[in-house]
């Protein structure tokens, strides 16, 4: 798919570029405030969060090691079930740590909550959740999420990691898809 097909599919920008990252530089500054004097670990889920780590663990004031977990949630289409595989596992123990899972999107926040109770078990020092989208539906679950960069109507969205079929990730932008996408 070429970059201008890319840009075409989508109707509307949702959130751009420039947000992104002055959100995601806000959320570092107090995010490094919160854990000062702390031993921090940014936990990401791939693959759809790999862009808000990139650019969030870079507008931290300091240092934190980053560790990933990948899951697969059964579910019928895109709605999700809460049912998780692990796929891939973090390569490093949490004991006493202090845990940040770093996510890209929570919808129904099935996956998330599964994957919170699952380190929560691993006797962490703290776990807390950043996350830069949060649709509507997610607010009604009990998930604690401490840091939210942008909470987003119930619609389909694409880029800065989320994809549609695995495409659409690279956009450095975060817009919804055309009608035409879908049929
Ligand atoms: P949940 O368990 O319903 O919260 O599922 C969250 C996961 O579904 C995210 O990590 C995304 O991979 C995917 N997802 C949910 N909404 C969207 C969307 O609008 N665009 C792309 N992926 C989405
Ligand atoms: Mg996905």
């Amino acid at each position: 798919m070429d970059a201008q097909d890319m840009q075409d599919d989508l109707v509307k920008v949702l959130i751009t570029e420039e947000q992104i990252q002055s959100r995601l530089s806000d959320l570092a500054t107090e995010v490094w405030k919160h854990y000062e004097g702390k031993d921090l670990l940014l936990v990401g889920v791939l693959k759809g969060a790999v862009m808000v780590m990139a650019d969030f663990m870079r507008h931290l004031p300091g240092s934190a090691p980053m560790d990933w977990m990948a899951v697969s949630s059964y579910g019928s289409g895109t709605k999700s079930s809460g049912v998780v595989r692990i796929l891939k596992d973090l390569d490093c123990d949490i004991t006493d740590r202090h845990v940040l899972i770093v996510e890209d999107i929570i919808d129904s926040g099935l996956t998330l909550s599964w994957i919170r109770a699952n380190l929560d078990s691993r006797s962490p020092a703290s776990v807390e959740i950043l996350t830069l989208l949060r649709k509507p539906e997610a607010a009604k679950v009990e998930i604690d999420t401490r840091w939210v960069g942008f909470d987003i109507a119930n619609e389909f969205v694409v880029g800065y990691g989320l994809d549609y079929d695995e495409q659409y990730r690279n956009l450095r932008e975060i817009g919804t898809l055309a009608p035409h996408v879908y049929s």
